[in-house]
């Protein structure tokens, strides 16, 4: 178990190619995926689906929900993984589309 910062480890990390929202990104391999993500400038990891709201990573360990992201067929928190070569990461409501397109 990690017990530094998960924003500590950004820096000295080789990168590796994921994709977010079809998007690709070039984030440090085995940080972890919330920081790595908000390091690369998504604000915005799911929205509430009763309003809409959008939601980022606050608590960064695994009580809040608000980093939820789909990655390998489930619906995850982002805080509670690490980053992987080759991971296809969505915003949950748009993770069926994302998908459908390839
Ligand atoms: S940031 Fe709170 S559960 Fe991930």
């Amino acid at each position: 178990m990690k017990t530094d910062s998960p924003f500590l480890e950004l820096e000295a990390a080789p990168r590796v190619r994921v994709w977010f929202d079809g998007q690709p990104l070039e984030l440090p391999d085995g940080a972890n995926l919330a920081a790595a993500l908000l390091a690369a400038g998504v604000r915005t990891f799911r929205h509430t689906p009763v309003s809409g709201a959008p939601r980022a990573p606050f608590c960064m360990m695994g009580a809040c929900y608000d980093c939820l992201v789909e990655t390998g067929g489930r619906v995850q928190q982002a805080c509670m993984l690490e980053v992987k070569d080759g991971m296809r990461i969505a915003r949950p409501h748009e993770a069926e589309a994302v998908h459908a397109e390839g």
